[in-house]
């Protein structure tokens, strides 16, 4: 059963084992500055039981001040010791997984207790206009994280770009800035284009796997997605102008999503009464295939589909219309969902509550609420 599920590929210049792809998702659950704790050490030691090809550990903030998390995970020199603890223990139970870390900068999506930033101003509350200096640093400290993570013995980085944080602030036509991060494409794929090449110039094994995670299609005015600083219409020439930028830069893999989270959750995960939005994500994975034949092409929001997705998943990677198949949800409601799927366990369907967001929103502890009691305390916590 579900023999393409099950193929290995080739992502970079290593291989996965399968195509199950356990996408970035916050639990945020650090401490003391961004450090991984136990609990998020234990979940990523449940993700490694379930043998998933590739892992991505959720959004790392590459600077401490701009955070969207109240508990969300820092990567710095001082927290060095807890990611190689968290790798240590994910190879222990996973010596042949693909973990990657995800390195963002949270920029206009950063909570208003800390220091939230944006690259055009809009009014948005509480938000400092960056300077060009300033993301110049910005840039500079993605390319210092990622030697960080390095030395933590992870395969490769995931570069957020995705989901209105600031990689994807940047890249969208609304960003009009008069100086070189802003205005042209030229301009808006310059922070792709530098960090790309720093992390390349400064990576110390050759098999580092450098990839990206982008909203095809975040679907507000002026997003990426669209034609112009007010279009609002689905416009993908410049998505997929990015794609191929990627794979110039020597990218292993792009992730797609779509949409913003805090602006447009829907689109970026479908839930029960908006399923068919998947149908989205599948169209742009197809297109991210045409757009480039070199890397792999990671798919998004399979959770809604529940046992669907393994069909169409299967389908999916059969066609050549996807190379892997991301879950996010229900990799929090099953971290054993491919383990229990090979060996007909009995799996924990995500029913697509999104009761994993709402603790996220209210900047708890977060989880799934249906099938981890932990979590389902939080949420009757929440709602008192
Ligand atoms: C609680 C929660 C946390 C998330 N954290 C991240 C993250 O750190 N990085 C990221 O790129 N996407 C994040 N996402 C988005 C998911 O990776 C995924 O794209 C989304 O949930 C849709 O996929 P699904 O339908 O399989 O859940 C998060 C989503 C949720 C619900």
């Amino acid at each position: 059963m579900y023999d393409n599920l099950f193929s290995p590929k080739k992502i970079g210049s290593k291989t996965s084992v399968n195509r199950f792809f356990s996408q970035a998702m916050e639990g945020n659950d650090g401490e003391n500055g961004g450090k991984p704790s136990e609990r998020t050490l234990a979940r990523y030691e449940q993700i490694a039981k379930g043998k998933w090809g590739c892992s991505v550990v959720e959004a790392i903030s590459v600077v401490p001040e701009s955070l969207a998390r109240t508990n969300g995970l820092v990567m710095s020199k001082e927290n060095l010791p807890y990611f190689k603890r968290l790798v240590e223990v994910f190879r222990k139970y996973n010596p042949d997984g693909i973990l990657l870390f995800q390195l963002t900068h949270s920029g206009r999506n950063s909570g208003l207790f800390s220091k939230r930033t944006m690259l055009y101003d809009d009014g948005l509350e509480g938000a400092k206009l960056l300077a060009t200096d300033e993301i110049d640093r910005i840039r500079d400290s993605f390319i210092a994280a990622s030697a960080l993570a390095e030395e933590t013995g992870i395969d490769g980085i995931d570069f957020k770009l995705c989901h209105g944080y600031l990689g994807g602030e940047i890249l969208r036509p609304a960003n009009v800035r008069d100086d070189k991060w802003g205005g042209s494409f030229e301009n808006r794929t310059r922070f792709i284009r530098e960090i790309m090449q720093g992390i390349r110039a400064k990576q110390k094994s050759k098999d580092f796997i450098l990839g990206s995670r982008l909203s095809f299609f975040e679907a507000i005015r002026g997003g990426c997605g669209t034609d112009s600083p007010d279009g609002i219409i689905e416009d993908l020439t410049e998505t997929e102008e990015v794609v191929r930028l990627l794979e110039t830069l020597g990218a292993d893999y792009v992730n797609v999503s779509a949409g913003i989270p805090a602006q447009t959750p829907d689109v970026t995960r479908p839930v029960n009464s908006s399923k068919y939005l998947y149908l989205n994500h599948f169209r742009y994975a197809r297109i991210a295939k045409k757009a480039t034949s070199k890397i792999a092409v990671v798919g998004s929001a399979y959770s809604v589909l529940k046992e669907n997705a393994l069909d169409l998943g299967d389908e999916n990677v059969k066609k050549g219309y996807v190379d892997f198949v991301g879950f996010g949800r229900q990799s929090f409601a099953d971290p054993l969902f491919p383990e229990k799927v090979k060996s007909g366990g009995k799996v924990n369907f995500c029913v697509a509550c999104s009761g994993c967001s709402k603790l996220m929103a209210k900047q708890m502890n977060d989880g799934c609420i249906i099938y981890n009691d932990y979590y389902k305390e939080q949420f009757k916590a929440m709602n008192k």
